[in-house]
């Protein structure tokens, strides 16, 4: 394994000019053209089996024996950035204006592109065949990967495999776990509609605002009350709308938030217990309540074959690796492919946040150390070269 990360040092060139490429010229959601030309230029190249548009993604096949009978490899890179605008100053930053790679997938679609090289070198010692999977739009609901698998991009496939950078840990570092990793992140909003009038004659009016701050409170008591101890959930009410002036009562309030759960049936429970509450909290206050809950993608749960594969096949190039970390509450939609095969979601360290904590995934001073590059190409490999 350390001649492979040896191999992959020695291509850091490529992979980090890829990188830098896509870094700066981020593109956004499933709208990718930009993006999507480099990777077919590099498939290509490679003389791999490729198709341009399944479900809107880009897969591309090395075949190897046994693919037919065992099933294939999937690893996955996701390409897309986020509306950020970037404060990195880095000489190869984002040139597009409120655009930028803040999540990493600049660094996920490079390496993996310098894995399908990596791999079309080795190719004599695959144990079956490797597909790879570029997917667009991430970063919003219902995500790209749903649409590629629907598509079916994972015919034919046995197992699945996908990495994330993780800033705050350092370069060789993996982390991963057996079970649910990654939470379901739902999105609600509730809109209130009392009465407006003058702020002077409460009595004439219905006041949506007073409504909206007991139904934060209320709501804020259901993680705490309902749910048990021992469970992850977190609810955020994260915006809060109302008003225009200090002396009016307006007619409307409005708020948006987020529920993360690590199982399906603590997110449905949540989602029913906010929707009462809403409810009853109208009723008590004379407004009227309009409720929208939408589920997020599925909870990212490693197939615990998969998870020890990954944590041994890892532990062979890094002593750096953790197979039983704590989860964390953001949502991923690589969960989608675990709907329909096992498999594993990997993090991977990229260097330290700043140490006021700025600097960490969606923030616009994200930067990760380049030389966790070739460390993500042989993870990815070598997950590839294993059959288990
Ligand atoms: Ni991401």
């Amino acid at each position: 394994m350390k001649s492979i990360l040896n191999q992959s040092r020695q291509r850091l060139d490529h992979v980090r000019a890829i990188r830098r490429e896509l870094h700066r010229h981020p593109e956004i959601g499933v709208d990718l053209p930009r993006t999507k030309a480099l990777v077919l230029r590099e498939l290509n190249r490679l003389g791999l089996d490729v198709r341009e548009n399944v479900g809107g993604g880009i897969v591309a096949d090395l075949h190897g024996p046994d693919e037919a009978s065992g099933g294939m490899i999937a690893l996955r890179a996701d390409m897309d950035a986020l509306p950020v605008q970037e404060e990195t100053g880095l000489d190869f930053a984002s040139q597009i204006l409120g655009q930028a790679h803040v999540c990493g997938h600049d660094a996920h679609t490079a390496m993996l592109l310098g894995a399908a090289a990596l791999l079309t070198d080795l190719r004599d010692r695959l144990p079956t065949g490797v597909r790879f999977l570029f997917q667009p739009n991430e970063e919003n609901q219902p995500g790209g990967a749903k649409f590629m698998v629907e598509a079916g991009c994972l015919d034919g496939v046995s197992e699945v495999y996908g990495l994330h950078v993780w800033p705050g840990r350092p370069t060789g570092w993996f982390g991963t776990r057996p079970g649910p990793l990654m939470a379901r992140p739902d999105v609600f909003g509730v809109t209130l509609r009392g009465k407006g009038g003058h702020a002077s004659a409460p009595h004439q009016c219905v006041d949506p605002v007073l409504a909206a701050c007991h139904l934060v409170t209320q709501l804020n008591t259901i993680v705490s009350r309902r749910v048990p101890p021992g469970e992850r959930a977190v609810l955020s009410v994260t915006r809060l709308d109302a008003g225009t002036g200090y002396n009016i009562i307006p007619d409307m309030a409005f708020l948006q938030g987020t529920v993360r759960t690590l199982s399906a049936s603590t997110g449905d429970m949540i989602e029913g217990a906010m929707r009462a509450m809403t409810d009853a909290v109208a009723a008590g206050m004379g407004v009227q309540a309009d409720f929208d809950y939408l589920r997020g993608f599925p909870v990212v749960v490693n197939d615990s074959a998969a998870a020890a594969k990954a944590a041994r096949v890892l532990g062979e190039m890094s002593e750096m690796v953790e197979g039983n970390i704590d989860p964390v509450m953001a949502g991923e939609d690589f969960s989608q492919y675990q709907q329909k095969v096992p498999g594993c979601f990997v993090f991977m360290g990229c260097g330290p946040c700043a140490a006021d904590g700025r600097g960490g995934l969606h923030s616009s001073c994200f930067c990760l150390d380049e030389d966790c590059l070739p460390w993500g190409v042989t993870a990815l490999a070598a997950l590839a070269l294993d059959r288990g």
